[in-house]
C-alpha cells in the first residue's frame, strides 16, 4: 500500500468526519439533548482536552513538590545482581543502599502524607468515560520504530485509537503528527502543553514520562505499550475478559527477582514481599483503569516524580533496565488496590550466534490464558507441565528495528547478521514461541519496516542525514524474501 493511497483515503475519512461533525452540530442545536461523550465519538473523532488536564495538573503538581522526600538520595554500595525468578529456590534480598533511620523515616512519613492528602482530596482525573485506548511515548529516533509497531497493531485488527505522548515542542514532526499518524489512528500531545501550564517549571523526562503519559490520556481503561512493543492479537480482547475484567490492572514480568530494598517497604508502611512471590516487571506493556486505579497511577507518578532521585534505587538498587518498572505493582499494593501480574516468564527471542543467542526482543504472553492456568493452579513458572499461554505481545527492544540504524554493525547485538556478516532471520529460536505465533510474524515486521523505510525515507527529522535507508532494508528483503511482495504478506 503506498503512502499517497493512505493520505488519500485519510482525507476521505477526515470529510466523511466533517460530515458526521456537522450533522451532529445541527442535531444538537435543533434540540437534541447533550450528553457525555462516549466511547463511540472516541472511535470516529475526539480532541484531547488538554484544558481538564491543566486543571487536574494545577491541582496534583503542588502536592507532588509538597511532600517530597526530606533526604538526601539514599546511598549506594553496589548494584543488585541480575539474578532469575526461582520461586521453589529464591536468592535473599539484595540490601545494597545506605540510609540512615532518620532518614527513612523522613521519607516514611512524607510518603504517608502524600497517601493521606490524595485519599483525603483526590484531584479529579480527566478522562472519557467507557473509552478505551492504547497510549505511548515516543519522539526523535522512536519515531519511525513506533510508526512500524503501529502498522504491526493494525494487522491484528485493532481499531484502539492511540495517543502519542510527546515530551516537548521539539519533537512534534508536523508531516508525522498530523498526515502519518492519524493514518494508523494515532494523535500526537505534547506534555510540555499540561506541564507547562502551571507555574513552578517542573522537569519530566525520560522513564518519568510513562506515567504522566498515562494519566494524561483521553482514556478510561489504557494499554500502555512502549514504542517499540506491539500485540500479535488484537488487544481488544484484554480488556473484555479476566484477568482484567476483575481487577482493572495487569502488569507483564522482567527476567528478574525483584531487588527492592528492605528501605523502601518500611517508607511504603508495607510488609516485604517474599522473595518468591512476585517477579520483577517489565513495563513495556501495561493494562490499567484511570477509574478504578487513579489512586494507583497517582501514587505511581509520585515515585516517578521523586524517582531519578529517590524511588528507583529503592525499587531496583541498580538492577538491570532500572527506571519506572516497579513503580506500578508497588503503588497498587501499597494502596491495597488489585492488579493481576502475568505468571508466565518473559521469554528472550533472537536467531543462534557463536555465543549461543542474539536476542534482539522479548516476548510476552497471552493473560487470558496465563489467569486460567492460575486458576488451575498450574504455576508454570514453579514446574507445571501444563501447555504455555500463547505469546501475545513482542517487545523488540534491543537495538531498535529502526530502519536507519538496524543494519548497523556497531550494535552489541545484530539482528540481520550471522557471525560470518551473512543476512540472517532475527527470530529463529526459541522454535516452539515462535511456530506458537501461528503466522511468520517476522516477515511482516520486516515489510512494515520496508515499508515505512522507504514511504517514509525523506520524512522523519532524525534520518535529515542518513542515506540509503530504503535501499538498505530492500537489500534485505530481497535477500531473505526474494521477489515476494512485501505489500501481500
Ligand atoms: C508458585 O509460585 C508462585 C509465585 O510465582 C507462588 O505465589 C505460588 O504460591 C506457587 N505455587 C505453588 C503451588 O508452589
Ligand atoms: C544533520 O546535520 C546538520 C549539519 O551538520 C546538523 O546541524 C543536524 O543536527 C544533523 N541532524 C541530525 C538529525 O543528525
Amino acid at each position: 500500500m503506498s503512502f499517497t493511497r493512505v493520505t488519500r483515503r485519510g482525507r476521505i475519512l477526515f470529510v466523511l468526519s466533517l460530515v458526521v461533525l456537522s450533522i451532529w452540530y445541527l442535531a444538537t442545536r435543533t434540540g437534541l439533548k447533550q450528553r457525555a461523550p462516549s466511547v463511540n465519538d472516541v472511535q470516529v473523532a475526539y480532541s484531547h482536552r488538554t484544558n481538564e488536564h491543566v486543571n487536574f495538573w494545577r491541582e496534583f503538581q503542588p502536592l507532588l513538590l509538597a511532600y517530597e522526600p526530606q533526604c538526601m538520595p539514599p546511598r549506594r554500595l553496589g548494584n543488585a545482581p541480575a539474578a532469575g525468578f526461582k520461586p521453589t529456590d529464591p536468592i535473599a534480598r539484595p540490601e545494597l543502599l545506605k540510609m540512615s533511620s532518620k532518614e527513612v523515616l523522613r521519607m516514611k512519613n512524607a510518603h504517608s502524607d502524600f497517601v493521606r492528602a490524595i485519599n483525603t482530596d483526590t484531584p479529579e482525573l480527566s478522562y472519557i468515560p467507557k473509552s478505551k485506548g492504547l497510549v505511548t511515548t515516543a519522539g526523535g529516533s522512536y519515531l519511525p520504530v513506533l510508526v512500524v509497531s503501529l502498522r504491526m497493531l493494525r494487522r491484528t485488527g485493532s481499531k484502539l485509537p492511540v495517543e502519542v505522548f510527546l515530551a516537548t515542542h521539539d519533537e512534534y514532526e508536523e508531516n508525522i503528527c498530523d498526515n502519518v499518524l492519524p493514518s494508523l489512528n494515532a494523535k500526537c500531545i505534547v506534555m510540555t502543553d499540561i506541564i507547562n501550564a502551571v507555574p513552578g517549571a517542573v522537569k519530566i523526562e525520560k522513564y518519568q514520562l510513562k506515567p504522566f503519559a498515562m494519566i494524561f490520556s483521553s482514556f478510561e481503561e489504557i494499554l500502555f505499550l512502549d514504542a517499540d512493543a506491539f500485540p500479535i492479537s488484537r488487544p481488544e480482547s484484554l480488556f473484555e475478559n479476566e484477568p482484567f475484567k476483575s481487577t482493572k490492572m495487569v502488569t507483564w514480568p522482567d527476567f528478574w527477582a525483584s531487588s527492592a530494598s528492605p528501605f523502601y517497604y518500611e517508607i511504603a508502611s508495607q510488609e516485604v514481599v517474599s522473595m518468591n512471590s512476585r517477579q520483577s516487571t517489565e513495563s513495556g506493556e501495561l493494562l490499567i483503569s484511570k477509574k478504578t486505579h487513579l489512586k494507583t497511577l497517582l501514587l505511581c507518578t509520585y515515585y516517578n516524580f521523586w524517582g531519578p532521585t529517590h524511588y528507583y534505587r529503592l525499587l531496583s538498587q541498580g538492577a538491570a533496565g532500572e527506571g519506572d518498572k516497579e513503580t506500578f505493582i508497588t503503588a497498587a499494593a501499597a494502596l491495597g488496590e488489585p492488579f493481576y501480574q502475568v505468571s508466565e516468564p518473559i521469554c528472550a527471542m533472537g536467531h543462534r550466534t557463536e555465543g549461543g543467542l542474539a536476542g534482539s526482543a522479548m516476548v510476552q504472553f497471552n493473560p487470558i490464558e496465563d489467569y486460567k492456568l492460575i486458576q488451575k493452579g498450574e504455576w508454570r513458572v514453579n514446574g507445571s507441565k501444563a501447555l504455555a499461554p500463547h505469546p501475545f505481545f513482542i517487545h523488540a527492544n534491543f537495538p531498535k528495528f529502526n530502519p536507519a540504524t538496524v543494519f548497523s554493525k556497531e550494535h552489541a547485538v545484530k539482528p540481520a547478521f550471522n557471525d560470518d556478516w551473512s543476512y540472517t532471520r532475527a527470530w529463529t529460536i526459541p522454535e516452539e514461541t515462535i511456530k506458537a505465533f501461528g503466522r511468520d510474524v517476522e516477515k511482516q515486521f520486516w515489510a512494515d519496516i520496508l515499508w515505512t523505510g522507504c514511504e517514509l525515507e525523506t520524512q522523519f527529522e532524525s534520518w535529515a542525514n542518513s542515506t540509503g535507508i530504503c535501499s538498505g532494508v530492500k537489500k534485505y528483503w530481497d535477500a531473505q524474501f526474494g521477489s515476494e511482495d512485501p505489500a501481500s504478506v
